[in-house]
């Protein structure tokens, strides 16, 4: 609460956010450093409204320029009355289109309008009641159709607390007499609480209510028009150049992929490293999919002999992860080198990439595990970045995949970590040992889509353990490796519980991996959260 944050939102060409918007009904996002700005966007789009985020100080002219339906200022961690404290041009309010505040956004856009904001008495984080003043839940108005009580998620320490009488209150918490406000001759709307988190259950209608009732959007946005302006974009940007895509076979390289091939066809050459640590058939499916289906120039670089090489005798799991980074850049480079005219790389980077890895507005995120799949690639390579999906989430991504027409096993895959198997073969690593997993994790992934599990659970995988058990098979003592499967649900793999997958699904799925993978004799089921354990076990 005491400085004025480093939004990361830069400075855009006025034409490139014109170009962006062009054709949609939208209502850009004005960012003061909120950690859920780009939840704000998103739930916007859910809307079937078109958002951008854009700089808390974009002037006016560009700001008009967009044409706007409406105007949605974030949250942030600073406080109005502080110096330096983020602002927006003024005259925002007058362009005749509705501004809604939220949390900061409500403070800076209440303080500009003549009313006070202090430091508060009492903080307020988390869930709290609000009580919504009687006739302001008028048809057409903004907390239109929500109960006199609900529920809503606070994060702040500063108040509106002095309102002239221009301002009208519509709720109240026990804590905070100004919980939701509107000005009574300007078009400016503020929330204290956030209406975007699902924490506030009724959040999505304040939104809706606000685009389209006092907004008056269509809401009839859909992915296909985001789809539409990004490869008019990617066309302009690019020329005659070529564009250079790495291809994992995961969902977020793959709509990319599919995306840049819309966009520029013949001029996308796509590189699919194959580093000896994929799971079964995987380098089968990318190379079906992208050079049948889409007919893409793709090149595939078997560099596993390179990688097992780097790998042998390593057990720590970041010096993995280090070697693995490395090859695959040197391996990268060399592939890409010959390639003429090619000036841009294009990644699969999506919003919470640019988050987790520190880049984004919260900066502080920890290093639990080194991801190599954000940063180090580029600057290197010296390739300018294309990043067409950095403001979306990864069901939006999904969503998108399915308008490209990418195949459903694709779209719906489940995340499967660059370092591959060599996290999952725990300790040293080896041939041997890696087509042993291979077979379990094959086994384990058709008894899961078989029994409808596969949608159900967010990722699923065999682990072999570096431990040799007893068992006893036919009428011999046997000492072999032993499985762990690990299955789990999250929302935002930060956070995850270990999926209750039914107990004769699991016996199945032990059966077969011991009947059928030699040298396994032992299944062992993984049932920890994460935190404490994380979703690998390397
Ligand atoms: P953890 O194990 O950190 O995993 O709970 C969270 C998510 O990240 C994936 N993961 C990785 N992805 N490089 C990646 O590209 C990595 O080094 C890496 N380590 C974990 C993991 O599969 C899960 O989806």
């Amino acid at each position: 609460m005491t400085q004025a944050p480093p939004t990361a939102t830069a400075p855009q060409p006025l034409d490139d956010l014109a170009a962006q918007v062009a054709g949609n009904e939208v209502v850009p996002v004005l960012d003061f450093g909120s950690q859920y700005v780009q939840l704000i966007a998103r739930r916007v789009r859910e809307c079937g409204v078109f958002s951008v985020l854009v700089r808390h100080d974009i002037p006016v002219d560009e700001l008009a320029a967009m044409k706007p339906k409406g105007i949605i200022l974030s949250g942030g961690p600073a406080s109005v009355y502080e110096q330096g404290a983020p602002r927006c041009d003024p005259r925002l309010f007058e362009l005749g289109v509705p501004v809604l505040g939220i949390c900061y956004g409500m403070q800076i856009g209440c303080e500009l309008l003549g009313a006070k904001v202090k430091n508060a008495h009492a903080r307020e984080y988390g869930g709290t009641s609000l009580r919504i003043t009687p006739g302001s839940q008028s048809p057409g108005s903004l907390l239109s159709s929500l109960p006199e009580k609900t529920t809503v998620w606070m994060s702040h320490g500063d108040q509106v607390q002095e309102l002239p009488p221009a301002f009208i209150p519509l709720a109240a918490t026990n804590t905070c007499p100004v919980a939701a406000v509107k000005h009574k001759d300007k078009p400016f709307y503020g929330v204290q609480f956030h209406p975007e988190v699902t924490h506030t259950p009724h959040g999505v209608e304040i939104l809706r209510n606000f685009l389209l009732n006092i907004c008056a959007c269509e809401g009839s946005w859909q992915m296909a028009h985001f789809l539409e302006t990004q490869v008019q974009q990617i066309r302009q940007r690019v020329g005659n150049s070529r564009v250079v895509c790495g291809l994992s076979g995961g969902v977020d390289s793959s709509v990319v992929a599919a995306m840049l091939a819309k966009a520029i066809g013949k001029q996308l050459t796509c590189i699919f490293v194959d580093n000896g640590l994929l799971r079964k058939n995987e380098r089968e499916l990318v190379e079906t999919t992208f050079r049948g289906h889409f007919d893409i120039d793709l090149r595939v670089i078997d560099a596993s002999k390179e990688f097992l090489g780097d790998l042998a005798g390593i057990d720590d799991p970041q010096e993995k992860r280090k070697r693995i980074g490395h090859r695959f850049i040197e391996v990268f480079k060399h592939a890409s080198s010959d390639i003429p005219n090619a000036h841009y790389l294009a990644q699969g980077t999506l919003y919470p990439d640019v988050i987790e890895s520190g880049h984004g507005y919260s900066g502080a995120a920890a290093n639990i595990k080194l991801h190599h799949n954000v940063g180090g690639l580029p600057a290197e390579l010296g390739f300018e970045l294309i990043e067409p999906l950095r403001s979306l989430f990864k069901d939006e991504v999904r969503k998108l995949g399915q308008v490209l027409g990418l195949p459903e096993q694709l779209v719906w895959r489940h995340p499967f970590p660059g370092p591959g198997l060599a996290v999952r073969v725990l300790g040293p690593i080896t041939r041997e040992k890696l087509d042993l997993l291979r077979d379990a994790d094959e086994i384990l992934l058709e008894e899961i889509v078989a029994n409808s599990l596969y949608r159900k659970t967010s990722q699923v995988f065999a682990v072999l353990l570096p431990v040799k058990a007893v068992g006893v098979m036919g009428d011999g003592r046997t000492y072999e490796s032993v499985i762990a499967v690990r299955a789990v649900e999250t929302q935002d793999f930060m956070t995850a519980d270990w999926a209750r997958i039914p107990y004769d699904v699991l016996a199945t799925i032990s059966n077969r991996i011991i009947n059928e993978v030699r040298g396994v004799n032992r299944v062992v089921y993984d049932i920890s959260s994460k935190p404490p354990a994380t979703i690998e076990w390397e």
